[in-house]
């Protein structure tokens, strides 16, 4: 299966190739118009105008919330009946030290609010709220991706290994380039998402 896009490309290898480069050229805009500085970090507003602006050239649902049910390897993330409510408590949530910020990240994710994407524009979002209330980033380059994944996984169930992970990841290199294109760096896993239905909703509304 492969996603419809933008482009016209129906090879999904080559489709997450063109993905990568373009998502990573927009990325790097995204830091140096000074877009990201007048976004209110914290808010879905802010992860969605992240999400259009890296793929906006590639999918239709570039910034909006998918319209099916999604789940990697055994978890699934918010079903789709719940999303809209999930994002506002959020939104909602303190974010004034490390440990809140990550919280609110492990939340957002497993929301996963976009068809596709969620990752890297996540990361962004993540980055945006470390940077505004700690002034700290973090410097994706010394996380290894295996391990970050691995807690990730694990994260919806105890978040201690991501807190770790990341808090060793800290810089106050906060306008380091290198730094924070890391994190959008090749998909960290290929894997796609399974599609799964709820008995609450009709096979239409997948
Ligand atoms: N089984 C899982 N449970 C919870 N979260 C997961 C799981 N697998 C992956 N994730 C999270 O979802 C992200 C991938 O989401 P998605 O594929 O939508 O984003 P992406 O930007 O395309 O990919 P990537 O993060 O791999 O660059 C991972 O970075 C990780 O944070
Ligand atoms: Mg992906």
């Amino acid at each position: 299966m492969i996603l419809e896009n933008k482009l016209g490309i129906t090879n999904a290898v080559e489709l997450a190739r063109a993905e990568e480069k373009i998502s990573k050229t927009k990325a790097l805009q995204l830091f140096t118009s000074g877009f990201l500085e007048n976004l209110n970090a914290g808010t879905f507003h802010s992860l969605s105008e992240i999400h259009r602006y890296l793929f906006e050239d590639i999918y239709e649902f570039a910034g909006k919330l998918r319209t099916v049910n999604i789940a990697k390897g055994n978890f699934r993330f918010v079903p789709l009946m719940y999303l809209e409510a999930a994002l506002k408590n959020i939104e909602a949530m303190p974010q004034s030290n490390f440990d809140e910020i990550i919280e609110k990240y492990v939340e957002m994710n497993i929301a996963h609010p976009f068809r596709e994407g969620n990752g890297r524009s996540t990361r962004i979002w993540l980055d945006l709220i470390l940077k505004k209330e700690l002034n700290l980033v973090v410097d994706w380059s010394c996380i290894d991706k295996e391990n970050y994944l691995l807690a990730m996984e694990r994260s919806p169930v105890k978040d201690v290994e991501i807190k770790v992970l990341l808090k060793q990841g800290l810089t106050d290199k906060v306008n380091d380039q290198s730094v924070y294109i890391k994190g959008i760096d090749a998909s960290y896993h290929y894997e796609g998402y399974t599609i799964y239905k709820t008995e609450n909703l009709g096979d239409d509304q997948l």
